[in-house]
């Protein structure tokens, strides 16, 4: 086997790769029987490999009896070597929808190599025909992973890997591998534990992410770093969210902000040319989290449509209209989206509409629309042409408000405006609105303790302009900390790490973390920051991410061989599982029954 060329002891070329060019050459293949079709002596296979599919003929009078008696006998998915010439096709008989369709394959010789039972789900499909049930084609991943569409998603990401690493490694930024058993990081989600057997009770944890040996390796002088690093987080999961999914995880030295979102942008920019799509020209706009919360409900905006959110609250100031006037009492807002044309939506549809933003947390949606010059319903009878006038509402337009805390139609606002742009399709398939969020808080507060809790992490330094509000109103510090979103998608986020040592002992104590327990979970990172720390910063890109959008999946499945269910099972093998009690009582564990 050369290492430059795809042709082993057993084949000549990839079935897939065969064109015009090798018409008349002898060629051994190797490849699955995708479809066979006996023709009554005459035998058509696809044949098929990773690079694609070749149609072979067997034909009595070019091959033997047996041979053709063979190629008939040929069921789905057997393995097969085949020898034979290549021939072109008559004009009449290419088949364009195939990229060898120019040509096919005159058998001489067949070989069943691996003999293939009925397969449980079917890997050959015929156009439009659906795919089988998620459960079974998770179950089956072997065959599920000879699906064109997934083995194109798997070479895609395979080139994102590469590209990634080239640019990175020609940035001067070097690959460490971090460990896999470690100690509990900080990210947030609950861990995956590993028992010890040599030291009873005593638990490794699966890391949620490299950032303290990444922040480690930056005190220890290694300048810049990247991983391509596996992560695993036991949280509650969605179709962006995998317990074990892969970071492009980043650190340099000597670094602000800025520099980290140029050399980020850069890579980003490179990842979507390798995936054949585009970032726009120009720098990625930024927004301010507040201006995000605002503007969108949420901190990782869709913006590839409009229907922004408006602040109505002075419209209905003084109005005894009692949906809003409690919540205005209370102190909260009247928020809302103003659908052009949404006068249109049905009272099922904003029925549904209502229950997205009842099940975000709101106690409901005050729909108004203006139709033939006025407000319908309750509305119209509370306000006048002139009052309403602020709501903006034109002939046919519909208008959705929350009444409450922004901390309630936030979330609910974020859901109907996301809902709203899908239904009256104002969602273009090929914009990519690419964001940087800046200007996280530091901390969030706990409504009813008052408590801190980093936004970030822990180790997010605060925002120059704001080290003074940490001493006196710490909630409203923002910090250094950025995401990258696209089209409502988180694909990375990062932060520039406290380097001061006495400052990470200030943050600690605003998190109510005591010196003990920084010590005991920490202790190794604050040691390194009392040992000569450069300024350093970082990011990390969700990399199963990056490969579903440029793939156009919706799913992280879709990208990665061996993916976990929603309920974080692995179907192909049957994991998690039970295992012997011995092997509990190795590792020190008792079960409750
Ligand atoms: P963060 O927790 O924001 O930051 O993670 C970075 C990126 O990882 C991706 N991601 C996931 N992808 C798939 N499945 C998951 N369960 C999952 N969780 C996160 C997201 C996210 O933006 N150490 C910091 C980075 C830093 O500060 O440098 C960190 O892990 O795309």
């Amino acid at each position: 086997m050369s290492a430059t060329s795809l042709a082993t002891s057993l084949r000549t070329h990839p079935c897939g790769a065969l064109r015009v060019e090798h018409v008349g050459q002898r060629v051994r293949l190797g490849g699955w029987v995708h479809r066979a079709r006996d023709l009554g002596g005459l035998v058509f296979v696809d044949l098929r490999d990773r690079a694609g599919l070749v149609q072979v003929s067997f034909n009595p009078a070019t091959s033997s009896a047996d041979v053709c008696a063979l190629a008939a006998s040929l069921g789905a998915e057997t393995v097969v070597l085949v020898e034979g010439t290549v021939v072109g096709r008559p004009q009449a008989m290419t088949n364009a929808d195939m990229l060898t369709g120019a040509i096919e394959v005159h058998a001489t010789a067949l070989r069943i190599v691996g003999p293939a039972v009925t397969p449980a789900i079917p890997v050959a499909r015929s156009k439009g025909e659906p795919l089988p049930a998620e459960e079974l084609r998770l179950k089956f991943r072997h065959l599920d992973l000879r699906r064109e569409e997934l083995q194109r998603n798997i070479m895609l990401r395979h080139r994102l890997l590469q590209r990634t690493r080239r640019f990175l490694s020609d940035g001067g930024f070097l690959e460490v591998e971090t460990p896999i058993l470690t100690k509990p990081t900080p990210e947030g989600a609950r861990d995956y534990l590993v028992p010890s057997r040599v030291h009873a009770g005593e638990f490794y944890a699966l890391p949620q992410s490299p950032q303290i040996y990444k922040q480690l390796l930056m005190v220890a002088g290694y300048d810049r770093y990247f991983q391509l690093a596996r992560c695993f987080r036991d949280e509650d999961l969605r179709a962006d969210r995998q317990p074990e999914f892969t970071q492009i995880d980043i650190e340099a030295s000597f670094v602000g902000q800025e520099d980290v979102i140029d050399f980020a942008e850069e890579l980003i920019r490179a990842l979507w040319i390798e995936g054949e799509s585009t970032v726009p020209a120009g720098r990625i706009r930024r927004m301010a989290y507040a201006d995000a919360l605002e503007r969108y409900g949420i901190d990782r905006p869709a913006l590839r449509f409009g229907l922004e959110v408006e602040d109505v609250s002075e419209v209905f100031r003084g109005s005894e209209f009692p949906f809003t006037s409690a919540a205005l009492a209370a102190g909260g807002r009247v928020r809302g989206i103003r659908v052009p044309g949404g006068a249109t939506l049905s009272r099922k549809q904003l029925d549904e509409i209502d229950a997205l933003a009842k099940g975000a947390g709101a106690r409901g949606l005050l729909r108004i629309k203006r139709l033939n010059g006025v407000l319908d319903g309750a509305v119209g009878k509370v306000l006048d042409d002139a009052s309403s006038a602020p709501l903006g509402l034109g002939e046919g337009d519909l208008g959705l408000y929350v009444a409450a805390e922004d901390h309630v139609s936030s979330p609910a606002l974020d859901r109907v405006r996301q809902d709203v742009a899908q239904r009256m399709g104002l969602v273009p398939a090929a914009v990519n609105a690419f964001v940087w969020i800046t200007d996280f808080p530091m901390f969030e507060r706990d409504a009813a303790s008052g408590a801190l809790a980093a936004v970030h992490h822990p180790f997010t330094a605060p925002h120059p302009a704001d080290v003074a509000l940490l001493a006196r109103e710490p909630w409203k510090a923002r910090a250094l900390a950025y995401d990258l979103v696209l089209n409502g998608t988180e694909l990375g986020g990062g932060s520039i790490r406290i380097s001061d040592p006495a400052v990470q002992a200030q943050i600690f104590t605003l998190l109510g973390i005591d010196d003990a327990t920084a010590q005991m979970r920490f202790g190794f990172l604050l040691e390194g920051l009392r040992a000569g720390a450069p300024p350093h910063g970082g990011i990390a890109f969700g990399f199963d991410r990056i490969a579903m959008l440029l793939a156009g999946a919706t799913s992280l499945r879709e990208v990665i061989a061996f993916p976990k269910t929603t309920a974080a099972r692995a179907l192909f093998e049957g994991a998690p599982a039970v295992v012997p009690q011995g092997d509990l009582r190795d590792l020190h564990i008792q079960l409750e029954s």
